[in-house]
């Protein structure tokens, strides 16, 4: 277990990132300059269809201005932000990754929204929250990551009110082995790929009934076609976060789905009796 954790933090080491990100949105506005969590848009969503995926997450999941809300594996912490500015509600990100927490952190002080957004570094398989501390709990792009899938939905529900939401939108394997490097694993040994009837037969026992189940590889692959026609998007961008060999992991992610070998699942799950 502590073999692949390590594995997963040497992906997402990312050294010197947040001195990176400082260089790199000098483009932006000199450091004592506001921004808007919009600007960042192109370097902090790091997942499928980026910002847009967010929102329809977020929209499915039926976040308000009174919703605490938790992000599993919140990366630079993009979307933790979008939900805060969109809705009002508060946020708190936990992420394996160290370098990345301090990035998000950063950037959220960039966005001045410090009071509101807050981020820790813990492992999702150990979240260190007290049994329903959240009503809606986000998982974007992460779960392909973790192993021990069932501990990992476990976890989530324990962390969540009774009738509170799980939001999950995760890359799943269509049966086909995928060309590596991808964007969440440069080498099989931490890609842990689920069908989308394997991932919806471990969330369920774990204490959550299906609210929303969809199959977004359709409106991915549209997303790539754009993305190849339109070339990379303007910088700073993801390739900021995760250094010069990301328009190749984004490539392969792109070849992946368009040759049906992975696909994209969205889903919300409502957090049952655990006693039902
Ligand atoms: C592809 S990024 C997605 C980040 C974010 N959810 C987003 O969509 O912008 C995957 C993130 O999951 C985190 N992660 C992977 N395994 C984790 C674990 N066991 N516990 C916590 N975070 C994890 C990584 O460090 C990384 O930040």
């Amino acid at each position: 277990m502590t073999d692949v954790l390590d594995g997963v933090r040497d992906h997402y080491r990312s050294p010197g990132l947040t001195e990176r990100l400082k260089t790199a949105l000098m483009a932006l506005g000199p450091e004592d300059q506001r921004l808007t969590p919009g600007q960042l848009g192109a370097l902090d969503q790091f997942h499928t269809r980026g910002l847009a995926a967010t929102a329809e997450l977020a929209k499915l999941a039926g976040i308000t201005a009174d919703t605490s809300v938790l992000d599993v594996g919140s990366g630079v912490g993009g979307p933790a932000r979008f939900l805060a500015a969109t809705y009002g509600c508060r946020v708190t990100g936990v992420d394996l990754s160290e370098p990345f927490v301090d990035a998000a952190r950063y950037l959220t002080e960039r966005t001045g929204q410090s009071g509101q957004v807050s981020f820790q570094t813990a492992s999702a398989l150990e979240l260190p929250f007290d049994d329903g501390r959240f009503e809606a709990v986000l998982l974007q792009h992460v779960a392909m990551n973790i192993s021990d899938r069932a501990r990992l939905y476990r976890e989530i529900r324990r962390v969540l009110k009774t009738g509170g939401r799980f939001a999950t939108f995760d890359v799943v394997s269509n049966g086909g082995e995928p060309h590596y490097p991808v964007p969440w694993a440069r080498t099989p040994g931490t890609s842990f790929l689920l069908t989308a009837a394997v991932t919806r037969e471990t969330i369920e026992p774990a204490g959550f009934r299906a609210l929303v189940w969809q199959d977004d590889s359709e409106a991915a692959k549209a997303w790539i076609v754009q993305l190849r026609a339109s070339g990379p998007p303007p910088s700073p961008n993801l390739g900021v976060v995760m250094g010069p060999d990301f328009a190749q992991l984004s490539a392969n992610l792109g070849r992946n789905l368009m040759e049906g070998r992975l696909g994209i699942l969205t889903a919300v799950f409502e957090a049952a009796s655990i006693n039902t």
